[in-house]
């Protein structure tokens, strides 16, 4: 059975290492603020991704499932765990940048948003932070956004 839950910062560790292996981004991640939420087939860290709550709203982001475990209804789960947490929060928007999975995500209930819109609505987010500092990288980013 797959567990999801938060990874610690041993953990943490691991999935920095397998972003970089990937390759995934990584330079945006800040251990301290960017929570990281993994899959556990037993001791095996199957999927991830990380968890950054702001004032206004939360961003899901480094979403990943391991090849051999996708098409399975594992990166649902991880988006449905995301949007728990949101709520927990007491927050009700759920935002993700993504340029690869819109099918994905729009299959899920996000909406496409304009990115000036979601860097507005979380500028504190890690990811937000880091895509401001670095326009070039933003400039070709699509966001969305779930209200949970
Ligand atoms: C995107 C990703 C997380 C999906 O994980 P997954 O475990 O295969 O997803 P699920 O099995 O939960 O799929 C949920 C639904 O979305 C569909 N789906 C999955 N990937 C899709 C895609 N790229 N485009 C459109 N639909 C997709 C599935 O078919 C499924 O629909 P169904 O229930 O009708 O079969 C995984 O492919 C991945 O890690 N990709 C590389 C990293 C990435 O692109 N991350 C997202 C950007 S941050």
């Amino acid at each position: 059975m797959i567990e999801i839950r938060f990874a610690s910062m041993e953990e943490f560790t691991i999935i920095f290492e397998r972003l970089k292996e990937i390759p995934m981004q990584w330079e945006d991640i800040d251990p301290a603020r960017s929570l990281f939420h993994a899959a556990f087939d037993g001791e095996a860290i199957v999927g991830f991704a990380r968890f950054e709550p702001d004032e206004r709203g939360a961003l899901l982001g480094s979403l990943y499932v391991e090849p051999a475990y996708r098409k399975a209804g594992l990166g649902q789960a991880i988006v449905e765990y995301a949007e728990e947490l949101t709520r927990q929060r007491g927050l009700a928007q759920l935002f993700v940048f993504s340029t690869e999975a819109r099918g994905f995500f729009q299959r899920l209930g996000f909406v496409e948003t304009p990115v000036e819109w979601t860097v507005q609505t979380i500028p504190h987010s890690p990811q937000v932070e880091w895509y401001v500092q670095h326009p070039h990288y933003l400039a070709e980013e699509v966001t969305y956004v779930k209200q949970v």
